[in-house]
């Protein structure tokens, strides 16, 4: 009986009595039917509402993240990870704290790793650090910020505060955030990186700006990582960044995804197109996210949100299939049409 099974399983999967018994029940109607993968998905499919109130059983039977390779280590990362530009970024008090705990717990519950921040970002590391405190499953946690400041001792200082506020003793991947002062930081991240410090190095700019002189730094410099604006509205980084990192053998975080949101607006009252369900993309937000970690030196997008259902969307993303290069021509097509 699901009853006996309850206390370890339920804790294991945070779900309530009822939607054990469900999950009873499904088991049951494998069992008895000895279901192949298609009929199984179709089954699953039909529990429709009862799904949607326990997505983490698909994840946790049918499906795996998809993930892509850090190319200077070869370990992998899933491909949707997630930002906290302003959506992180409330006081002390504020009443948001409570959802954005649920928006944290949705991200690890539906396999997220990637977590990047910076001191620009206003309270945005201390809310991670808080909130990591509180939130279970989050082994997988790959911790990225940025040292945005000028000279040796203020980024040493500045890199300190942000492993206190993150609650992070060792930063998975530690930014050089715009290019500022990054001969500087360089070095003292090469010095910490040897000594266990950190684990990746990086450096960051967004909005197409500095391509030339960020192309320049990665054609000479040890960088792991690299981030920039990579969106199906703003191909920029098609021409030379993205090959350059892809003969470098550097990974790369796409920001601004949405282009902080403005991709929803040229969308809004539009269908996608019937294909899309052909890379198993569910939603526009799935259909940008998808479009950005499909080329193939993409490594992981980094879309913010402060909303429940936006991080269950966005997870969402990483599932399933990709699309290939002959669709991905579609989509652009597909979006410019709009
Ligand atoms: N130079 C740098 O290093 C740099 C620069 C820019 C950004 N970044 C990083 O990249 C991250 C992402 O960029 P971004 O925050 O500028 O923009 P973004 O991720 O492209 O867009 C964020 C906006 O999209 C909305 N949104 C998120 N998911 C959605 C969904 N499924 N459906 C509908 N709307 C959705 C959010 O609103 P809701 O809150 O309502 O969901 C928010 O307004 C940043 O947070 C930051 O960590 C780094």
């Amino acid at each position: 009986m699901p009853g006996a099974l309850r206390p370890e399983i339920n804790q294991w999967l945070k779900i309530t009595k009822w939607e054990l018994i469900a999950i009873y029940g499904l088991g049951r109607m494998i069992e008895k039917q000895n279901f192949d993968r298609r009929s199984f998905l179709k089954s699953m499919l039909g529990f429709g509402s009862t799904l949607a109130l326990m997505p983490q059983l698909v994840f946790a039977t049918e499906q795996s993240a998809i993930k892509k390779k850090i190319p200077s280590s070869g370990e992998p990362l899933p491909v949707i990870g997630m930002g906290s530009w302003q959506t992180f970024d409330v006081s002390d008090d504020a009443p948001e704290r409570t959802s954005l705990l649920k928006v944290l717990q949705a991200f690890f519950d539906r396999g997220g790793a990637v977590i990047d921040s910076s001191p620009m970002y206003g309270s945005s590391e201390q809310v991670i650090g808080d909130l990591l405190k509180k939130v279970s499953n989050k082994q997988a946690l790959f911790a990225a910020t940025k040292v945005w400041t000028r000279g040796r001792k203020r980024g040493i200082a500045q890199m300190q505060r942000s492993m206190q506020l993150m609650g992070v003793e060792v930063f998975d991947l530690m930014q050089i955030h715009n290019l500022v002062d990054w001969e500087t930081h360089l070095e003292t991240l090469k010095a910490w990186k040897a000594e266990g410090k950190v684990r990746y190095i990086g450096i960051t700019t967004s909005h197409g700006r500095a391509h030339g002189e960020l192309e320049q730094i990665l054609q000479n410099e040890p960088f792991d990582f690299v981030q920039f604006t990579y969106s199906i509205a703003n191909r920029d980084v098609e021409k030379r960044l993205l090959p350059l990192v892809a003969e470098r053998g550097i990974a790369t975080l796409i920001n601004r995804p949405y282009q902080g949101g403005g991709l929803f607006r040229r969308v809004k009252g539009k269908p996608l197109p019937p294909w899309a369900a052909d890379f198993d993309c569910a939603s526009w937000g799935q259909f940008f996210l998808k479009f950005a970690v499909s080329h193939p030196a993409a490594t992981c997008a980094i879309p913010a949100t402060s909303k429940l259902r936006h991080m269950i969307d966005n997870m969402g993303a990483g599932f399933g299939r990709l699309p290939d290069a002959a669709t991905r021509q579609k989509m652009i097509a597909y979006y410019e049409s709009l």
